[in-house]
């Protein structure tokens, strides 16, 4: 089995073969999107149909090794430049997973053309492997704000129905979370896409248990692993560009130790928690 908590510095379909089936808890793949950024690993190849090809050879391995109670997330997109979000919900539907969900993180900036309505989304597609027998963590769709007024409607409270929670309970459209701050003279996030870690930690916290592992297989600067090492979970995270593999160590050591260090004590090192030169 793959060693868990490192960074693993290659093509992700030249390692999934590899591991076993069922192993992981929760995937959650940013894989390119095909022709939104500039940047190489985003325009790699000819055609859509080339780059759907692609996309079906590594997610028939993620169904493969994914828990059979296990989830999945793919962001994608949709807009003029790139709608990834429709082609691979109609491939994974055709693959055999169970779609639950699609979730709109709307960014709180924007970019995008004169010409056109500022583009501020991004989109997210949850599926199962079973879809009668699949972890949800109940409580963790709440918010963390306090409900003032009742986020339900009139007739029913009416009839008595009062919430069961004195929090928010959370939407498919994510809207309280920030894009992660760029800093271009800080090596820390030194990528184009990076999404926000505490969408990913909200994702995780849905779908796992303490000392449970999450598969990235398109790590980019690391926010994945992370909001896994943030919220007590172990990562496999692939990358195939060495820059972005040393970025997301940098972030490891830079966003981790210093929670570590805080709470008083160093994690218990087991084979299900941080490895040694991640804290060491
Ligand atoms: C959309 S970005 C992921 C960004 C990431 N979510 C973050 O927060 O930084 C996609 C990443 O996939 C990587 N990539 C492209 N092809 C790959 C492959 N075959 N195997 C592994 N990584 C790959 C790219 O280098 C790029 O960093």
């Amino acid at each position: 089995m793959t060693e868990l908590n490192q960074v693993i510095n290659a093509d992700c379909l030249d390692v999934l073969p590899s591991f076993p089936d069922g192993s992981v808890n929760l995937i959650i793949n940013d894989p390119p999107h095909y022709g939104v950024v500039k940047d190489k690993w985003d325009n790699q190849w000819k055609t859509k149909q080339a780059y759907l090809d692609w996309c079906e050879a590594w997610l028939k391995q993620c169904l493969r090794v994914l828990h059979p109670r296990g989830s999945i997330y793919i962001w994608g997109s949709i807009g003029e430049k790139s709608d990834s979000v429709i082609h691979l919900k109609l491939l994974m539907d055709s693959l055999g997973f169970h779609f639950k969900d699609w979730i709109t993180w709307k960014k709180q900036r924007g970019m995008g053309n004169r010409r056109g309505w500022l583009y501020t989304r991004e989109e997210t597609l949850w599926y199962v492997k079973d879809k009668k027998d699949f972890i949800w963590n109940t409580d963790a769709q709440y918010s963390d704000e306090d409900r003032k007024s009742g986020n339900f409607g009139f007739a029913n409270w009416k009839k008595g129905y009062r919430p069961k929670s004195d929090k928010y309970r959370l939407t498919n459209v994510w809207d309280d979370i920030p894009e992660t701050t760029w800093n271009w003279q800080d090596i820390k996030v030194k990528h184009s896409t990076p999404k926000p870690v505490p969408a990913l930690a909200r994702i995780i916290a849905a779908h796992t248990a303490t000392g449970e592992t999450v598969l990235d297989c398109f790590l980019g600067s690391g926010s994945t692993a992370v909001a896994a090492q943030l919220t007590g979970r172990n990562f496999i995270g692939i990358e195939i560009d060495s820059e972005y593999c040393e970025i997301a160590q940098t972030r490891l050591l830079e966003e981790i130790k210093p929670v570590t260090k805080k709470r008083g004590k160093k994690l218990k090192k087991t084979s299900k928690t941080p490895q040694p030169g991640l804290f060491d």
